[in-house]
C-alpha cells in the first residue's frame, strides 16, 4: 500500500544533522520510505492514499538505545536513603542496589514482568519512540535471564515497536557466586550465553565494567565468548571510575560504550577508530548527582557519534521519558538540540546496529516517523518532558498508542 504524506517539514537526521526539507513529501510503500524530498521535486504518485500532516515537523521515530525496562519491584526506598546521603556504591556493597532488583525480578513471573514492562514501553511510545533496546541483567542465572529476554521478545511481538534484546548477564555478581566472580564469568561464558544465543534471544551482549562490578579482564572474557558466538558487544563503562573499559570495547568493535563520565581522550580516540557509539545517559548522571561531565568536547573533536538514552532502570535512572533526556542532554551535558535529536535517532540506531534501516528519513529505510505539532525542531529538546502532540507512524502505518491497552 503506497501513501503520500504531505504538508509537512522534515528533519531527516541524515548524516547526523537536521538536514531540513521544507514543504516535504514522503512517499511510503508498505513499511519502507520510497522517496522523500521537497514537494516541488516529488514524483507523480498517482493512485495512493494521501495523508495531510497539517504543517507538522516530521522526524525519524525516536530510538531509546539503552534501557533496562524489564524488572521487578522498584527502589524508591533506596532513593530516599540516597537523599539522606548514602551512596549508590554503599547501597550496592550491603546487598541493595542491583541485587535487590535481582531478588524482585527472580520472584516475578514472566507475565507479571511483561505487564509492567509493556506499560513502560507504551509510555515511551506515546512520546514517539518506535524502537528501543531492552537489557537483561536482573536475572543473573540461566532461567531468569531467559525469562527477561523472553519478555523483551514478547514486547516486540505484541507492540508496534522494534525491540532489540541485549544480554547483560555480566551486570552484577549474584549472591550464590559471592566472592567467586571468575566462576560466575565462566558460568556466563560456558553456559548462559551459548544457551541464550541458541534460543535466538540475544541481539547483543553487554557487561558492567566497574570496580563494583566486573574487571576489564573479566569483561574481555565475556567479549571473546560473544565474538565466538557471532554476537556484537556493548559496555557499561567509565560510569563511576576510569578503567578504560571503553577502549577495551573499541578493541572488540563494540556497537557502543555507555555512560562514559570518566572516559579519557585516548578512550575517545579508540572509540572513533572503531566506530563505537558513545551513549550518554543524563538520567543516571542526574539521579546519582554526578559532577564529572562526560567529555563532550573530546567526543566531538574525534567525531565519535553521540547517542542519548533513558537508561530506564529502577536504581540509577527511573526515567520514563526519552524526550526529557533530550532536554537533560542539552542542559546538563551542553549538547545542542540538533546533537540531542541525532542522539535519539541516527546515532541511537547505530548503537543498536540498525543504522542501515532505521534512524533517519531516507529512501529505503523503515517508514518509522513522528509528525510533531511544533514550530521548530529545537522544541523537542526545549520542553521539559510532557506530552507534545504528535502522530506516530511505524512501518508506514499510523498507530494510536492510547488505544493499545
Ligand atoms: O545503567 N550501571 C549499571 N547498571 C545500571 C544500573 C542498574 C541498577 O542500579 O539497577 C545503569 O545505570
Ligand atoms: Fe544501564
Amino acid at each position: 500500500m503506497k501513501k503520500r504524506w504531505q504538508h509537512c517539514h522534515a528533519a531527516t537526521m541524515a548524516g547526523g544533522k537536521y538536514s531540513v526539507i521544507e514543504d516535504a513529501v514522503i512517499l511510503t510503500d508498505g513499511a519502507r520510505i520510497e522517496w522523500i524530498g521537497p514537494r516541488a521535486a516529488a514524483p507523480e504518485s498517482g493512485d495512493c492514499e494521501r495523508v495531510d500532516l497539517d504543517g507538522a515537523w516530521v522526524t525519524p521515530g525516536l530510538i531509546d538505545c539503552h534501557t533496562h525496562l524489564v524488572f521487578g519491584g522498584d527502589r524508591s526506598g533506596e532513593f530516599e536513603e540516597r537523599l539522606q546521603g548514602v551512596s549508590y556504591a554503599e547501597i550496592a556493597a550491603r546487598g541493595g542496589g542491583i541485587a535487590s532488583t535481582v531478588r524482585a525480578t527472580r520472584e516475578a513471573s514472566e507475565d507479571a514482568l511483561f505487564d509492567t514492562a509493556k506499560a513502560r514501553a507504551l509510555g515511551l511510545m506515546r512520546e514517539g519512540v518506535t524502537a528501543l533496546e531492552v537489557k537483561s541483567g536482573y536475572g543473573l542465572d540461566l532461567a531468569n535471564e531467559r525469562k527477561m529476554l523472553a519478555v523483551a521478545r514478547r514486547l516486540g511481538e505484541a507492540l508496534p515497536l522494534t525491540v532489540r534484546a541485549t544480554c547483560l548477564a555480566a551486570h552484577a555478581l549474584p549472591p550464590e557466586y559471592a566472592n567467586r566472580a571468575d566462576d560466575y564469568i565462566a558460568y556466563v561464558c560456558d553456559e548462559m550465553l551459548p544457551a541464550l544465543v541458541a534460543d535466538g534471544l540475544v541481539d547483543a551482549v553487554d557487561a558492567f565494567c566497574e570496580h563494583i562490578a566486573f574487571s576489564t579482564q573479566q569483561v574481555e572474557r565475556v567479549f571473546r565468548c560473544a565474538r565466538d558466538l557471532g554476537v556484537p558487544v556493548k559496555l557499561h563503562a567509565e560510569q563511576l571510575s576510569s578503567l578504560h573499559g571503553s577502549t577495551l570495547a573499541a578493541r572488540y568493535r563494540a556497537l557502543s560504550a555507555d555512560h562514559l563520565e570518566y572516559m579519557t581522550e585516548d578512550d575517545a580516540i579508540a572509540m572513533a577508530q572503531a566506530g563505537t557509539v558513545a551513549v550518554l545517559l543524563p538520567g543516571a548522571f542526574y539521579m546519582l548527582r554526578e559532577t564529572q561531565l562526560p567529555p563532550i568536547d573530546a567526543l566531538r573533536r574525534h567525531h565519535v557519534p553521540i547517542a542519548l538514552a533513558s537508561d530506564l532502570n529502577p536504581g540509577t535512572s527511573p526515567a520514563l521519558s526519552l524526550r526529557m533526556m533530550l532536554n537533560m542532554g542539552c542542559t546538563l551535558f551542553r549538547m545542542t538540540p540538533e546533537e540531542a535529536l541525532a542522539g535519539v535517532t541516527i546515532h541511537a540506531a547505530k548503537a543498536l546496529g540498525l543504522q542501515s534501516t532505521h534512524g533517519s528519513l531516507e529512501a529505503g529505510k523503515a517508514a518509522d516517523f513522528v509528525a510533531w505539532r511544533i514550530g521548530r525542531p529545537a522544541e523537542l529538546s526545549y520542553w521539559l518532558g510532557g506530552a507534545l502532540p504528535n502522530r506516530v507512524v511505524r512501518g508506514g502505518v499510523e498507530i494510536d498508542v492510547a488505544r493499545i491497552a
